[in-house]
Order: C-alpha cells, then structure tokens, then sequence
C-alpha cells in the first residue's frame, strides 16, 4: 500500500525507471517526498498584560517549567516595562528579558545574531520554551528569522504592538532581515507557534506609524474588501485620530466599533490571502500589491520612508498604471489618491525616478520567476495581475499621480 509518504525507490538498470522495487538494495534512484503540516492560531487577545488577564500566561507559559525567553522591543518596553514585568512576577513566570532597539536600518544580520547568541545563553529547551517576541514588524521579522536559524527551527510565539505588526507581520510565516541594500534579501518561512493580538498596544504608536499600518489595511481592503475599503474611505481621518479606534476619547463608542471592524477584517482578509498560498508556490499574489517598486523605494529613501509610506507610494503609482491601460476607472483612481493622502501618506519621493523603478520593476519580475504580475485593483476586491510596464508607462503613470497630487489630474 502506498500511504503517500513512504519512500520511493527505483530498479537500477538501463532505463532506471519501473515502479516500486522489491528488495532496496537493488535501487539506484530515490524519490522523497513529504508533506509539513502548519497550524498556528492568530487570537485577538486585549488587555493581555493586564494582572487580571491569564491568556498570556496560559497560552504563552502553559508548560510546567513556565520559563522564558522574552524579546521585547525597546520601545515597547520603556512604555509598557513595569507592566510586563509586573504581569510575569504576578504570574510566576520566570522570564529572561532581552531588549532590542529596532529600526528598518538596523534589520540585519548582526542584529539577528545578537537573538541567536542570546537564545544560546538562555541555554533554550527548544521543545518546550518557545521564544516570545514582543514588538513591531521589524522586531517579529529579525527574531522570527533567528527562531528559524537556531538549531534549524525553534518555536516562536508573536505579540505585535505596531498596527503593521497587527494586521499584516504578525500574521504570515515569512522571516528575514534586509541584505546588501536589498529588503528581506535573507530569511525563512518560519510560522509562529501562535500570536496573540492586543490592539491596545496601538494607544501609544505614534500617529505617522498608525498612518503606515493603515496603508497596509488600504492594500489588503482594494485587493480583496469592498467593504474595508469604503470604512477606510470614510473614516480615514477619525482612524488616524483615534488610533483604529483604540483611542477615541471624545469620539466615542461607535468610532471604537468600527476601529474593531476594520483590525477585524484587515485580519481575515490577510489571513483568507495568505493561507492558501504561505509557501508562495503561486507567483500571483495579490497581497503584493504595493510591494512591486517599494522595497526598491524604501531601502533607497531609508530612513525617510516607513514602509507603509513606501507601500502607498506604489499603490498610486501601480493605480495609475491601471488607470491608463483603462483597467481601473479614473474616479476610482481619483479616490485612492484621495484616501492615501487623507491617511497622510505620501504618494511620491524624490528618490522615485526612471532609473530607480526601473530597477524596481526588474527586481520584482525577476522574484516572480520571470513575469512581473503587478496586482492592481479592476475595483475595490478584485485584483488582476499587468505584464510588460515599459519605461514610458511608468514616466506617464508617475507625472499621472504627480498631477494629482499638483491638483491637475489629467485623463487616464
Ligand atoms: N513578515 C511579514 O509578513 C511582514 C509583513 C509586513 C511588514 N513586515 C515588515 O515589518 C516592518 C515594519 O514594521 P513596523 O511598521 O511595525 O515597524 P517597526 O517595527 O520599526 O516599529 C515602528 C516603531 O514603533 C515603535 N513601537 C513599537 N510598538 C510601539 C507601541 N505600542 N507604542 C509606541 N511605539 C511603538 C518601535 O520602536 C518603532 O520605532 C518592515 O521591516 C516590514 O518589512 C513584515
């Protein structure tokens, strides 16, 4: 019986084919295959370093020795340190604390190596002390990709506290650190044991980094949520303001319900788009929408730009390649631009010219095995995938965008 999994073997001989031998010592030609299942939860769990709140401590430190690694984001922990650390005594959870100072200049290497070297002095029991992560995208990806790195795969538990991290890093499998002038040149697919997701981090990100998460919400809400698309049309301002709805003050309840909405469904719109695809074995990926010239754009203007900001930079250029080819409506277009630059995101850098996304265009086509697939949206949810942008279509499409943001939009 062939369950599917057993190892193949071949006769040897002139042709070497032939179906399964008898007897393997007159094989000579080995066929292995096997299947990695992956099953992580992604839970949204509020208030989670609140004394009264067990799910960290059960789901977290739910073995017996309720030891830790715990690598949290400096940041993180000048603003919420007492807290945490008032949570594990409370708790009985003995930790080992490692601060990390992160930013998009510093996701190397080194930095990586420095999580390897403190999971090696931690002297980690891999089978049972997962590493947790607690911090923004950057944090996630370079502790993500060392997880991946010790011992060939240690298990990682998540708690983003940036909205980036909430609705998109925190939620994938995918590692890395940037390399050589190239962004996420090295990493792994390494999936979490789990992340926990507590939107009240979000009360203390600064406004600019809520404003590059919701350019990540606006990616997944026109290429996949018509829905989300018309909330971020519409409250793009009051998001900002309240932080999604985690700080309304004086905007009040229903301002926080549609905060909730929107997390919600940037959630299951990312998750509904990359479970079927996590290894990337199809190359048309609408969650690549946005990200064809901006890793090109960030690593270029760092550390001027976020990556959210280089992300929405791509967005507008991308639309108004669709809208010329007369894929995407022009008040559609006019729309988008709207939008991002409600969001207060930029739509345009000096560092953005033909040379430059040129080589954006270049390096994503050859990431995608040959063809450049640029996702754009035909409408709010349905994405479809261009070929072949010339040189003078990205000079047309970019003036397209610099006319608008000049107050003079031209005609598609
Ligand atoms: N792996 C993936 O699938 C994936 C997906 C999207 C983005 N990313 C990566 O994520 C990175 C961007 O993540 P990011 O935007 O979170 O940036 P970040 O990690 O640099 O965090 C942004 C800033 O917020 C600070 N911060 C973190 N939490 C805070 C809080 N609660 N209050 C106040 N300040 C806080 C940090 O100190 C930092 O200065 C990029 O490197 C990008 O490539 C990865």
């Amino acid at each position: 019986m062939d369950d599917g999994n057993a190892l193949r073997h071949a006769y040897g001989g002139a042709n070497g084919s032939g179906g399964r031998a008898d007897h393997p010592l007159t094989a000579r030609r080995w066929s292995v295959r096997a299947a990695l299942p992956v099953s992580y939860e992604v839970v949204i769990a509020p208030d989670l370093i609140d004394p009264g709140n067990d799910t960290l401590a059960e789901r977290a430190f739910g073995d017996s020795s309720k030891r830790r690694l715990v690598v949290v984001e400096q940041r993180v922990l000048e603003l919420f340190g007492d807290r945490l650390i008032g949570y594990f005594e409370g708790h009985d959870l003995r930790v080992e604390l490692v601060c990390l100072a992160t930013a998009e200049i510093s996701k190397d290497f080194e930095q990586a190596f420095r999580v390897v070297e403190a999971i090696d002095d931690f002297g980690i029991d891999r089978r049972n002390e997962p590493i947790l992560v607690i911090g923004g995208g950057v944090l996630l990806d370079v502790v993500g990709w060392a997880a991946s790195l010790y011992r060939r795969g240690t298990p990682y538990i998540r708690v983003p506290t940036t909205l980036v991290g909430l609705i998109d890093a925190g939620l994938g499998v995918k590692t890395g650190v940037n390399h050589a002038g190239h962004k996420n040149r090295l990493g792994a697919y390494h999936p979490p044991q789990l992340s926990l997701l507590d939107p009240h981090f979000l009360v203390t990100l600064p406004r600019r980094h809520i404003g590059n998460g919701l350019a990540e919400i606006a990616k997944i809400a026109l290429m996949r949520d018509p829905r989300l698309w018309a909330l971020l049309r519409a409250y793009a301002r009051d998001l900002l303001d309240s932080a999604v709805g985690q700080a309304c003050g004086q905007h009040g309840q229903d301002l926080a319900g549609t905060g909730d909405e929107v997390i919600i469904r940037a959630i299951h719109s990312m998750l509904a788009e990359l479970e079927p695809n996590l290894w990337e074995r199809d190359l048309n990926r609408a969650v690549d929408f946005g990200h064809t010239f901006s890793p090109t754009i960030e690593i270029a203007a760092l550390p001027e730009l976020l990556h959210g900001e280089a992300v929405a930079i791509d967005m507008a250029l991308s639309c108004a390649i669709a809208c010329r080819r007369g894929i995407l409506d022009p008040q559609t277009l006019a729309q988008v631009l709207d939008t991002l630059s409600r969001l207060e995101l930029p739509l345009a850098h000096p560092v953005c010219d033909q040379a430059l996304l040129a080589r954006g265009v270049a390096d994503a086509t050859r990431h995608r095995g040959g063809r450049l697939r640029l996702p754009v949206p035909r409408r709010p949810g349905e994405p479809v995938f261009v070929e072949d942008v010339s040189r003078d279509e990205l000079a047309m499409a970019f003036m397209l965008v610099r006319d608008w943001v000049g107050g003079n939009l031209a005609a598609c």
